[in-house]
């Protein structure tokens, strides 16, 4: 999800994102919309300016009417926030927002659904959503959802599991260079499982095309097999560095001798490029990007 498009350039977007977050069942396109709403309107809120947060943790309530949550259940869950330093809203107001339709906004700018459809969303995935706020004085809102089980995995990773760390997820952008399409096809769809946005080309000249669209967009990740047709993995790294200097990458290969001079030990702690050999698990996969883009190593065989 690009927020930084939807917010205008007046406003500070920060993040506090917990590292080993819970997982939570819910429809991945619905959260986005969840979260894509309330950061719509967080921006509404401060025309002149000021600063968006968003937050993840992990959060228990081991008691009925535990102080910072009160209407939750005894429970683990995973708590989502995203607040505002906008103008806040009257008490009058809050007690309206969920409603379809209540809007304080022009009619071009507001139809008064996003906040009654983030609450069908989240009341129907077994959650809760909280709002507070004072006028001049910001506003938060709040989301719990019920802490779930990891999804199953690979069976052939199982060795590699340790309870709810088995799958990383996170948030960037990834380029994959991939000429074998089942090899594309399951590595994308990994990536995209665990949150990123994943753009695919079938070859280094394709990706470099990419690349180059997207200068002045953020990729944070390049994904590439070393032997492609075309254009080689190690010659379209070479571009991409120059287009998007900040990004890492990961090489991959089921040939051998296609490590040398990259790279090589499967498991380093790599800075900003590493090397992962074919075949590969998703879980494998997901802590390499993982790692990379995060800079927080995983354990292996633990
Ligand atoms: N972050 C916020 N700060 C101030 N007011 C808000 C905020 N979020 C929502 N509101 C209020 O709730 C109303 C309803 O929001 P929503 O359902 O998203 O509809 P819309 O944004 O189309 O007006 C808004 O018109 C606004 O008055
Ligand atoms: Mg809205």
């Amino acid at each position: 999800m690009m927020l930084s498009r939807v917010i205008s350039e007046n406003v500070d977007m920060a993040t506090q994102l917990a590292e080993d977050l819970g997982y939570v069942s819910i429809n991945r396109g619905q959260l986005e919309q969840v979260i894509l709403n309330l950061v719509i309107n967080a921006a509404d809120a401060m025309p002149a300016g000021g600063r968006l947060t968003l937050k993840t943790s992990n959060v228990s309530v081991s008691e009925p009417g535990a102080a910072r949550c009160p209407d939750l259940e005894p429970g683990d869950y995973v708590h989502l926030s995203v607040s505002d330093t906008g103008e806040g809203m009257s008490e009058h107001v809050i007690a309206r927002i969920f409603e379809p339709f209540f809007t304080t906004k022009d009619s071009n700018k507001g139809t008064g659904l996003g906040l009654s459809i983030c609450h069908g969303i989240i009341t129907r995935s077994g959650g809760t959503i909280t709002v507070k706020s004072n006028p001049g004085d910001g506003t938060a809102f709040n989301i719990f959802l019920p802490r779930s089980t990891p999804p199953d995995i690979d069976a052939s990773a199982s060795s590699y599991c340790d309870g709810t760390r088995a799958m990383p997820s996170g948030i960037g952008t990834i380029l994959l260079a991939e000429d074998e399409p089942a090899v594309r096809a399951v590595t994308s769809r990994t990536l995209r499982n665990q949150g990123y946005r994943v753009i695919e080309a079938c070859n280094g000249r394709e990706a470099l095309d990419a690349a180059r669209a997207m200068s002045g967009q953020e990729i944070d990740l390049l994904v590439t097999d070393v032997v492609m047709p075309v254009l080689g993995g190690r010659e379209l790294a070479q571009e991409f560095e120059v287009l998007h200097p900040g990004a890492k990458i990961l090489y991959v290969s089921g040939y051998a001798d296609c490590g040398a001079g990259l790279p090589s030990d499967e498991y380093s702690q790599g800075q900003d490029a590493a090397f992962m050999r074919k075949p590969f698990s998703p879980v494998d996969l997901a802590r390499k990007v993982s790692e990379l883009l995060t800079g927080h190593r995983y354990g292996v065989g633990a």
